[in-house]
């Protein structure tokens, strides 16, 4: 799919263009999978701060696992899909029961722990042990579309992925093609004037049209339902009203409606969805942050 030389250009790219970002500094398996774990549904911009927050307050899996479920879901509040924050607590306890305190390496391991898929399972091996592998995610999933010259199926793009990782360089070939991706090959609107493979790719004139070969390929994300007035925003204003104390249930669905400018049905569909996800807890009436350990 791409010749050695077209693999040199990218790393050459990468070399120059790199984003220097805190995750790229470490090969700490913790600290790499808190960076996958909030980079999974946020925008790097938004994980920069957050992730050294978070990972100075709790730098090991045990600092995670000993504390409260609330004051974890405190701390993510803002970044949104708060499964993410209970699944890694779960998780980090479960490495302290299990794998002594450590983020265990083989993949099979990875994929036994609460929120871990097999991309993140992936972007761990690789960008934290360095294994000779793909990190596969939406964006890489379209280069290869495009330079395949037509959509893949899932089990073919993760083996193209996985053909071109250059020997010893997973770690920079999986970080240089997240940025190439996102700069250069973007979705929307594609550089592919100033793109080092203009003239091997055979999607230069399709990349962002209508028949581009990433739409419906494997890996790649379809578009996103808006925010407004989606379930997932009725469930992250419950969450924030809910917040540091006790409230009754009566004044969450009052006090979110209002702030939604909609229905109490709306909301207490949310916050039943997010008793169920052992998110918030409900009792005698009473709404709260899940205080126990788990
Ligand atoms: N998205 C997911 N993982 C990333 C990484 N390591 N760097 C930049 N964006 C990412």
């Amino acid at each position: 799919m791409l010749s050695s030389e077209s693999i040199d250009s990218l790393l050459e790219w990468g070399r120059a263009a790199r984003r220097d970002l805190p995750w790229r500094r470490t090969r700490d398996p913790w600290l790499v999978l808190v960076s996958e774990v909030m980079l999974q549904q946020t925008q790097v911009d938004r994980v920069v701060d957050r992730y050294l927050r978070f990972t100075e307050r709790w730098p090991a899996p045990r600092d995670l696992a000993a504390e409260d479920l609330a004051t974890v879901l405190r701390e993510w509040q803002g970044l949104g899909y708060p499964r993410r924050a209970r699944n890694l607590h779960l998780a980090a306890v479960q490495m302290v029961a299990r794998f002594e305190g450590a983020v265990p390496h083989r993949y099979d391991d990875l994929l036994t722990l609460p929120g871990i898929g097999p991309y993140t399972a992936r972007a761990v091996r690789v960008f934290a042990y360095e294994q000779h592998e793909a990190v596969l995610d939406t964006n890489v999933g379209r280069l290869l579309a495009r330079w395949n010259g037509s959509s893949l199926a899932a089990e073919e793009a993760q083996r193209a992925a996985d053909a071109l990782v250059p020997s010893s360089r997973s770690w920079e070939w999986g970080q240089t093609l997240f940025d190439f991706a996102s700069a250069v090959c973007a979705k929307r609107h594609p550089a592919c004037v100033e793109c080092v493979l203009a003239d091997v790719c055979p999607s230069s004139e399709l990349a962002g049209t209508q028949r581009d070969p990433a739409v419906n390929s494997a890996a790649v994300s379809r578009r996103q339902s808006p925010f407004a007035g989606s379930h997932r925003e009725a469930r992250g204003v419950v969450l924030h009203v809910v917040g540091a104390r006790s409230i009754s249930a009566r004044d969450v669905a009052e006090v979110a409606a209002a702030e939604l400018g909609s229905d109490e049905t709306r909301v207490n569909t949310a916050l039943e969805s997010l008793v169920a996800d052992g998110l918030i807890e409900l009792v005698d009436g009473q709404v709260r942050l899940p205080a126990s350990r788990r």
